[in-house]
């Protein structure tokens, strides 16, 4: 079946499975709704898996929010999800469905929660922008760059607003430190350092064969969709699908994608004019293709970013497994979900040197310490989405701010790949003089799964 989609619908033409309520079934508002009827959101969700579930349950927190429409390739996932919608909101249990497709056909529904493994946020992205939904799509924004980039001009085109689940950059906290960073108050930022360090070491997801049949209540060939065709098997499956790179891009893009997402916001950039990376698969004896040891360096026009994976070794760096630490000249930020330390620095004598023009007057430091906690920015992120659905102002994250910091992951993995320094022409997204990068900037998609023209 070809994914091509016309803005005048699919259902009739694509043939869709439709599962056990009708696809227009009677609006599914609860009795919490104090929102008048038409100030109401009218959402479906694709691909309610772990993720999905966890974002439903802060929309359905929201009071103007109607969830009327599941679609998942596998049953179990999106029936499931139906029950606990129903049981929340205390309302009719939304229709369920395999193929999203006829989601996107229904007049009634505003817009569309996109939860579905990083391979699959292209398609059901673009898909929706031309049926007339706005989106809110999990990061990172796609499998590849040029799958983000036609996500950004279908969002153009059609003027619907796709918002990115990058939802730090809606938390208070991380708003306060990116200013601290701004400011100044930190001396000459010159270096940031980004991590994900644990130990999993030597097991990790396992091994598991590859014969296994898909289970009958999975559409096996589209959860694969655009994906190299392969028989089933479950560490390459549900959750574990972002270790490999026929569907995402590892620890780099999963969570590198949100820790690179701030540097940029706080360094003002678009992305960085040089990458390097070396890693490899090292301590980990299971299925994995993508790395479980990376550095990645990153040279942009005022500081150097060196995002830093271990999955061979849990010690902490500055006591936390995962952050962000920007270093200034007078003084250190240390920020992850946590909250945030500004830590003032103090100048020291030069290691074991004699000062040859005897003793020198050291400057003074005069940042303040401080500190604050924090969260996620989960709450918020969502109500910012569901407040453009009626001002169509820009949300926090929208695609393309969300795209550029996926495209600092996307090329932490090719230079991964490539082996060597690479020049990133941030304007073309292209590299300088470099084909062979150039080629894993996007990937062929299956036959039938082609990305639509925009
Ligand atoms: N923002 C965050 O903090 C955050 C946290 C976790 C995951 N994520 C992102 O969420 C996405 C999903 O991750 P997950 O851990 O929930 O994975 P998961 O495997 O638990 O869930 C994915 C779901 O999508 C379904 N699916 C696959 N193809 C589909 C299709 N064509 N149509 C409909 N449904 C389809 C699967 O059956 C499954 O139910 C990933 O891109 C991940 O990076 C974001």
């Amino acid at each position: 079946m070809s994914e091509s989609i016309t803005r005048r619908g699919f259902v009739g033409t694509a043939g869709v499975a439709v599962g056990a309520a009708s696809a227009f079934a009677a609006p599914a508002i609860g009795k919490s709704g104090a929102a008048a009827p038409s100030e109401r959101k009218r959402l479906g969700i694709i691909g309610p898996g772990s993720r999905g579930n966890q974002l439903l349950d802060t929309f359905l927190k929201e009071e103007d929010v109607d969830v009327v429409s599941v679609a998942d390739v596998d049953d179990r996932h999106a029936g499931d999800t139906a029950d606990r919608i129903k049981k929340i909101k205390e309302c009719e249990r939304p229709e369920t469905m395999r193929d999203y497709r006829a989601m996107l056909d229904r007049k009634d529904i505003d817009a569309v929660i996109i939860a579905t493994p990083d391979h699959w946020h292209a398609l059901p992205t673009i898909h929706a922008v031309l049926a007339g939904k706005d989106v809110y799509v999990e990061k990172p924004v796609a499998h590849n760059v040029a799958e983000g980039r036609a996500m950004i001009e279908a969002g153009k085109k059609t003027g619907k607003i796709i918002a990115v689940g990058t939802q730090q950059r809606s938390s208070k906290h991380f708003g306060k430190a990116v200013d601290i960073v701004r400011s100044g108050q930190l001396g000459k930022v010159f270096w940031v350092q980004t991590w994900n360090y644990e130990n999993i070491s030597p097991v990790g997801m396992g091994v598991y064969p590859d014969s296994l049949e898909a289970p009958p209540y999975v559409d096996y060939d589209r959860w694969l969709g655009p994906a190299p065709s392969r028989r089933f098997n479950p560490n390459r499956f549900h959750l574990l699908f972002r270790w490999f790179s026929d569907y995402a891009g590892g620890m780099m893009s999963d969570w590198g994608v949100h820790l690179n997402d701030i540097v940029l916001w706080a360094l003002d950039a678009k992305g960085p004019n040089s990458v390097y990376a070396t890693g490899g698969i090292e301590t980990t004896d299971d299925d994995r293709d993508t790395p479980d040891t990376l550095q990645v360096v990153y040279e942009f026009p005022t500081a150097t970013l060196t995002y830093s994976m271990r999955k061979g070794n849990g010690y902490k760096f500055n006591g936390n497994g995962y952050g962000i630490l920007f270093c200034g000249t007078d003084g250190t930020l240390m920020l992850n979900r946590e909250g945030y330390e500004v830590i003032p620095d103090k100048i020291d004598e030069p290691y074991g040197i004699k000062l040859v023009h005897g003793p020198r007057e050291n400057r003074k430091i005069t940042l303040e310490p401080s500190k604050e906690k924090g969260d996620d920015g989960q709450k918020p992120h969502v109500r910012n989405f569901l407040d453009c659905l009626a001002s169509r102002a820009k949300p926090t994250s929208d695609i393309e701010i969300a795209h550029r910091s996926t495209n600092t992951c996307h090329l932490g993995n090719i230079a991964y790949r490539v082996g060597r320094k690479l020049n990133w022409d941030i304007e073309a997204e292209r590299f300088k003089n470099d084909p062979e990068a150039d080629a894993l900037l996007s990937r062929e998609a299956r036959k039938g799964f082609e990305l639509p023209k925009i």
